[in-house]
C-alpha cells in the first residue's frame, strides 16, 4: 500500500504528492505492471506556462504523468540564488493539477543525496561551452540529478524544454552515450506576450524590468534578421550585432554564440535551419538565458 503524503482531487480526478523515493518506484512498477507507459516531466518548481506546456506534451504522450519538483542543490555554485529560489509546492500542485498531472514527485534533498553522496554523471563536451563556461559544475549536477530521476521514476518518455537548448542536448547525449532506455521530447520555448522567456527566476523581476528583459529576445531577433533578410553568413557579424542590442546600463552579456541546433556545440559555419543563437545575460541581479532558431 502507496501512504501518498497528498491526494488533490477535484471530484473527477486525483493526483498525488509523493516524497519518498521507494514510494514513487513503487506507484512506477505498479504502472507498468499493467502496461502503463510514463512519461517524466522534470522541475526545479515555481511553475508557469513553460512548465505546464510540458505537462500538455507530456499527457498527449503516456498514460501517466509524473511531475518531479526538486530544486536540486548540487546544480547551483556556492554563490549562486539557490536558497532564495522559489519554492511554492502547494501553488505547483494546483497547477499540475489543473493540467491533468496524475503525481508529483517531490522529494527532500536528503531523501535524494546521501550526505556522503560521491557519485556524479558527467557529460564532457557540450558541457564546456556556453553556460558550462560560467557555472562550472552546474550540468553535472543536471545530468546527476535527472539520472536518479529516470533511475526512481522508471519513465519511458521525458519532457524537456528547449528554453534550455544546452541541457537538452547535454540529456539528449547522456542518454544515447548510456544507453539509457528513455525517449527524450523537446518542448518549444513559451514566452510573455512582450517576448520574454518564461522563467521561474523572472520573480526575480518587478514590472518593469520584465518590460526591459524582453530585449534579450529582441536582440535575438535582431540577429535572426541580419541572417534572414540581409542573408549574413558571418558569424562574428551576427555575434556583434545581437551584443550590440542587447547590451545597456542593466544588462552585461555573459556570452552570445553560435551553435548547432542539435547538439548545441559550437559552428564553423553558419547554415540556415540548423542554427541556433544562445545566450546568457546578466539583467540587473538576475540570470537570464534565451536562444532563437535560425
Ligand atoms: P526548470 O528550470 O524548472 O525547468 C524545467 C523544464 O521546463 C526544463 O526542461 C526547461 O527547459 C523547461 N522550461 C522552462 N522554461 C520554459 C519555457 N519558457 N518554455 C518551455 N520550456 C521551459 O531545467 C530545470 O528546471 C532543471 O535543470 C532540471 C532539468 C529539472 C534538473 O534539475
Amino acid at each position: 500500500m502507496l501512504s501518498i503524503y497528498k491526494e488533490y482531487t477535484d471530484g473527477v480526478k486525483s493526483m498525488k504528492i509523493i516524497k519518498s523515493p521507494k514510494e514513487m518506484t513503487d506507484f512506477a512498477l505498479e504502472a507498468k505492471a499493467q502496461n502503463k507507459t510514463i512519461a517524466l516531466v522534470p522541475t526545479m518548481g515555481a511553475l508557469h506556462e513553460g512548465h505546464l506546456s510540458l505537462i500538455d506534451k507530456a499527457r498527449s504522450s503516456a498514460d501517466v504523468v509524473v511531475v518531479s519538483i526538486f530544486v536540486n542543490p548540487t546544480q547551483f555554485g556556492p554563490n549562486e540564488d539557490f536558497d532564495k529560489y522559489p519554492r511554492q509546492l502547494e501553488e505547483d500542485a494546483k497547477a499540475c493539477q489543473e493540467r491533468g498531472a496524475d503525481v508529483i514527485f517531490a522529494p527532500d534533498a536528503s531523501d535524494i543525496y546521501a550526505p556522503d553522496a560521491s557519485t556524479y554523471v558527467c557529460e564532457e563536451s557540450i558541457s564546456t561551452h556556453l553556460c558550462g563556461k560560467s557555472r562550472p559544475k552546474h550540468f553535472r549536477g543536471v545530468t546527476t540529478v535527472v539520472t536518479i530521476l529516470f533511475n526512481i521514476v522508471r519513465p519511458n518518455i521525458a519532457v524537456f524544454g528547449e528554453k534550455d537548448a544546452q541541457q537538452i542536448s547535454i540529456i539528449e547525449r547522456m542518454v544515447r552515450d548510456l544507453f539509457m532506455d528513455v525517449k527524450i521530447l523537446r518542448a518549444p520555448i513559451v514566452r510573455d506576450s512582450n517576448g520574454l522567456a518564461l522563467s521561474s527566476r523572472n520573480k526575480y523581476l518587478d514590472t518593469l524590468e520584465r518590460q526591459g528583459a524582453a530585449r534579450v529576445h529582441q536582440s535575438l531577433l535582431a540577429g535572426k534578421r541580419l541572417v534572414h533578410d540581409e542573408g549574413c553568413t558571418n558569424i562574428d557579424r551576427v555575434k556583434a550585432l545581437v551584443i550590440n542590442h542587447v547590451t545597456n546600463a542593466k544588462t552585461r552579456v555573459i556570452y552570445v554564440d553560435v551553435v548547432d541546433a542539435s547538439t548545441s556545440l559550437p559552428v564553423q559555419t553558419l547554415e540556415k535551419g540548423k542554427c541556433r543563437i544562445s545566450m546568457a545575460v546578466w539583467y540587473g541581479q538576475t540570470r537570464l538565458i534565451d536562444n532563437i532558431l535560425i
